[in-house]
């Protein structure tokens, strides 16, 4: 029989998803837990290393990830979701790993220095925690001896210092951690409404359970081809912000025709985002059917990190286990 791979992955709560996390990584996850075994957590912990400040807010958002998991159609049945602070032997893996992590691995992380510059001014970055952001990421892939974690372009120095860590633990107390490769998530086609990277904090973002209505509205602010300035004048769809929505969500069929409508400016950009918007709602509309169960059921969310982090657990604590045999501190 083929072995099963196993595949595990992360996000941070720090809010809802849109459009942009849907086309390069949370799609990716749907076809990989149809038949992979997939571990994928909310890294509550991940988020206390830039909102330590204040704690507090975290919990809100926890359970909204996985509202928004399954809305995008991961089946809780098929797969491990779970909440990385429930399942404590992440921590302890942490501590273990960074006995064995020099300083100047970390210091030399791009990440470190990029976000921390990023958020100067707003955020004393300078921590320790914030430092050894990779080796708790680190610990959260290890643990489960994944064969493929995947991730967007920005996690992949993590990724390699999560494989480097590994061999050191390796070399120094014996074998115990596969090399986890990298499966890198395809970088979202979308661009935001106004074509800047699509973003919450820019506020160009259509969020995956986004109201319909509002919807229609923000589809109707786009920006599109600045060759239009008047209705008259012919656009291009390759130089539009628009088509590669229209790319997405509308029948390549009429694809085709709206690309020649645009050139030939049959059909001016007001027409072109109804046309648009509708086949969006379209696409969001199932997403929205699974949401709705979460209203009926305000434990459910819960209810299946609860699950989850009984599975993730029984996992985690068998490598544990292995290890605390391997350095000698099984008690
Ligand atoms: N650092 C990841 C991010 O910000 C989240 C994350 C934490 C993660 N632990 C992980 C991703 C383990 C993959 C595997 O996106």
């Amino acid at each position: 029989m083929k072995a099963l791979n196993r595949i595990v992955s992360g996000m941070r709560p720090t809010g809802p998803l849109h459009l942009g996390h849907y086309f390069g990584v949370l799609d990716s996850w749907v076809e990989l837990h149809q038949d992979h075994q997939c571990f994928f957590f909310v890294a509550d912990w991940h988020a206390l290393t830039t909102e330590y400040a204040e704690p507090q807010k975290i919990k809100g958002f926890v359970p909204d990830l996985v509202k928004d998991w399954v809305a995008a159609g991961l089946d809780p049945a098929k797969c491990v979701m779970f909440q990385q602070s429930q399942v404590k032997e992440h921590a302890e893996l942490h501590l273990l790993l960074s006995m064995i992590t020099p300083v100047s691995w970390l210091e030399r992380n791009p990440t470190y220095k990029d976000v921390r510059d990023q958020l100067d001014g707003t955020k004393d970055l300078s921590t320790y925690g914030f430092l050894g952001y990779p080796v708790l990421m680190g610990s959260d892939i290890l643990i489960y001896k994944p064969n493929r974690v995947p991730v967007g372009h920005d996690q992949l120095p993590h990724l390699e210092l999560t494989r480097e860590i590994a061999r050191r633990a390796n070399y120094l107390w014996g074998d115990t951690f596969p090399e986890p490769e990298a499966k890198l998530t395809q970088a979202s086609k979308l661009q935001g409404l106004d074509g800047r990277k699509m973003s919450k904090s820019y506020g160009n973002a259509i969020s995956l359970g986004e109201n319909l209505d509002e919807v229609r509205k923000k589809v109707s602010t786009m920006l599109t081809c600045a060759k239009r300035m008047r209705l008259k004048d012919p656009g291009e769809p390759d130089e539009c912000n628009l088509y590669p929505y229209h790319l997405l969500f509308t029948p390549a069929e009429q694809n085709v025709q709206i690309a020649k409508d645009c050139r030939t400016a049959a059909m001016g950009c007001g027409d072109c985002k109804k046309i648009m918007a509708d086949n969006l709602i379209k696409f969001l509309e199932p997403f929205q059917v699974r949401r709705a169960e979460f209203d009926r059921n305000p434990d459910l969310a819960w209810d299946i990190l609860r699950d989850g982090n009984e599975k993730a657990r029984e996992a985690a604590r068998a490598t544990m286990d292995e290890l605390r045999c391997k350095l000698n501190f099984n008690f």
